[in-house]
């Protein structure tokens, strides 16, 4: 991926996050058109970015709406259409096995993958990393039967 496009996706820590992107496109695989994500926790929006460029439909959600703070950066992008903005708390994701994959980095990650799972279609997987020091410490994987 362009390096200037990697910094707007994962914005910081890039080296241990882009494994949460290979991660991603294993389970969901190249071509998300048609697919349907949800970012959790998602601040400027960097992986709501990501996932619209492979093609998908992508709530982009935050504790308040991050349309203010993921906008600018997904209209920059040409993908605005793509993404739609709410407001969520990770812990409590109003949604049930309607989404092909929950991203999210950083923040309220423990719950958020625990009720990640229960807003993921069934076969489908969600992804827990723990990072301490910018090093990987826990990855914690969950897959529902499909
Ligand atoms: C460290 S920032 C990470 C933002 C972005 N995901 C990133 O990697 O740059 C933590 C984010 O988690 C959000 N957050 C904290 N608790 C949350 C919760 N319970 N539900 C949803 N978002 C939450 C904050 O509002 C903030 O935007």
């Amino acid at each position: 991926m362009d390096p200037s496009l990697l910094r707007d996706v994962i914005g910081w820590d890039i080296r241990s996050w882009s494994s949460a992107l290979a991660f991603w496109e294993k389970h969901v695989g190249p071509d998300w058109s048609g697919r349907t994500v949800v970012e959790v926790a998602a601040g400027e929006g960097g992986l709501s970015l990501w996932a619209a460029l492979r093609g998908a439909r992508v709530v982009c959600s935050d504790l308040e709406s991050p349309a203010t703070h993921a906008g600018p950066l997904h209209r920059g992008h040409g993908v605005a259409e793509s993404i739609t903005y709410e407001a969520m708390d990770a812990t409590r994701i109003p949604y049930e096995e309607v989404f092909d994959a929950v991203l999210f980095k950083g923040g309220a990650a423990h719950r958020a993958c625990f009720d990640g799972s229960r807003a993921l279609r069934p076969g489908h997987a969600a992804r827990l990393e723990v990072h301490r020091g910018g090093c990987r410490v826990e990855v914690t994987t969950a897959k529902l039967p499909g």
